[in-house]
């Protein structure tokens, strides 16, 4: 089947049937044999859901009839081809025919006509993309910019234009293997334009790559991870041989940083979904390191851990992830504005619950990858107020330490938005 109609499957499974791009891309990936095409297939999705307002206004304003039903996949064809004409070097008369016959495959004979004469007229008008109000001049939903307007009244534009920005590539070295220092020159050796990072593992690459272009990265010397993300290990700061739990641990990202960090600790990995606890499983076999996996409960600690309170917990939450919005741009069309106060519920009870499991004297961190207050410091305020032995403990990172905690903002230090409170108990 043809690039095009792959892209249109991806983008209505998004649109349509609420299936996250990281899960419907691949899928359709896989019918292609060469890389470039792969990639060709992931710009147009991505695209699209980066500017999904505008190119609907338009492909919409174009027609005089709007699609319905089973059709739907038309209209989202037509959304990749014009995604194609505005913001793609691919010639006009290419994108256009190769979109014609991807509505053909798609088994819409009668519509093929349509297509052509939509993207045509587009071509032919070259009219301006809207910016008629909010949602088309950001390409962002008019929830999401309410809520940023308040939290961010003199930035909320900056933070916006930064989740559209394409985000960068970073690698987390892995120290058990060598130093950072070591493996920068490993990159310069074979032309790989990188540096350090501002947390201690972190490596910003100038341009990304394919993995396996990266030095020693199928035995573990280095993997993929946010500059923001990996933070979360150094600010746990795991010791010796204590007893740490990752509650919210999967795909494993944090959980292998953690072990990398200390080696000896007994790591407790859990998470509710079983299919993204094999992920952790597979990160972990990389690296060669060990960790008790669970497929349990965070709010049910009591359910499936019978030994010890724990030293160290990170509560790396689930959330509204419009931290990285730059990273998954369907966020924003499959996130809805009610789902940050059941969000922000689910966090407070499992806020609640891990800190029933937390020794006297030892550390919690909690992380969110959101930039929304109601689950970060609104959430942290809330928690420390209904909890007298708890006692934040500022992070030498926060612009003021008198902040409840650090909001990264997108593209701060080129890292994806992130929050991060610690926590001790008396
Ligand atoms: C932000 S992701 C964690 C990312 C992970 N820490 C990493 O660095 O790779 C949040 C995770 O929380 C899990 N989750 C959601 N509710 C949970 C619950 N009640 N108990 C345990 N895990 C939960 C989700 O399945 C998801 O994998």
């Amino acid at each position: 089947m043809n690039l095009r109609a792959l892209a249109a499957k991806v983008v209505f499974q998004v649109l349509e049937k609420g299936i996250s791009l990281s899960v419907a891309l691949p899928e359709q990936q896989k019918n292609l044999d060469n890389g470039k095409d792969k990639a060709l297939l992931a710009e147009l999705c991505y695209g699209v859901m980066r500017y999904l307002p505008q190119l609907d206004k338009q492909v919409s304003d174009c027609m005089s009839k709007q699609m319905k039903g089973k059709q739907r996949i038309v209209h989202q064809l037509l959304l990749v081809g014009c995604y194609q004409l505005y913001f793609t070097r691919i010639p006009s008369h290419a994108a256009i025919s190769e979109t014609a016959e991807a509505c053909r495959q798609l088994k819409f004979e009668g519509l093929v006509k349509v297509v052509n004469g939509v993207l045509r007229n587009i071509q032919r008008q070259e009219k301006p993309l809207s910016t008629d109000n909010d949602t088309l001049a950001y390409n962002t939903p008019a929830w999401i910019i309410k809520r940023l307007k308040e939290a961010y009244p003199d930035n909320w534009q900056n933070v916006i234009e930064q989740s559209h920005e394409r985000p960068p590539m970073w690698l987390r070295n892995n120290q058990q293997s060598q130093t950072r220092e070591t493996y920068l020159q490993a990159l310069a050796g074979l032309d790989i334009e990188a540096e350090a990072g501002n947390s201690p593992d972190s490596i910003l690459l100038s341009s990304p790559r394919d993995v396996m272009q990266l030095p020693g990265f199928e035995t573990g010397a280095a993997s993929v991870q946010d500059g923001a993300a990996q933070w979360a290990a150094t600010l746990l700061a795991p010791q010796g041989s204590e007893l740490v739990l990752d509650a919210c641990a999967a795909p494993g990202g944090k959980s292998c940083h953690l072990l990398e960090l200390a080696p000896e600790i007994k790591l407790v990995a859990v998470d509710f979904d079983a299919k993204r606890l094999e992920r952790v499983q597979q990160n972990l076999d990389r690296l060669s390191l060990n960790a008790e996996l669970v497929h349990g409960d965070a709010a049910d600690i009591d359910s499936w851990w019978q030994g010890d309170k724990f030293d160290r917990i990170l509560l790396d939450a689930p959330c509204s992830a419009t931290g990285v919005i730059r990273r998954h741009p369907d966020i924003k069309w499959l996130r809805k504005n009610n789902d940050i106060e059941e969000l922000a519920q689910l966090q407070s009870k499992i806020f609640d619950h891990c800190w029933k499991w937390l020794k006297p004297g030892g550390t919690l961190l909690y992380a969110t990858c959101s930039i929304l207050p109601q689950e970060n410091k609104d959430q942290v305020s809330a928690f420390l107020a209904r909890t007298p032995d708890a006692t934040l403990v500022p992070i030498e990172e926060q612009a003021n330490p008198s902040d409840i905690g650090w909001q990264i903002v997108p593209g701060q230090n080129s890292m994806d938005g992130f929050y991060y409170a610690r926590l001790v108990k008396d």
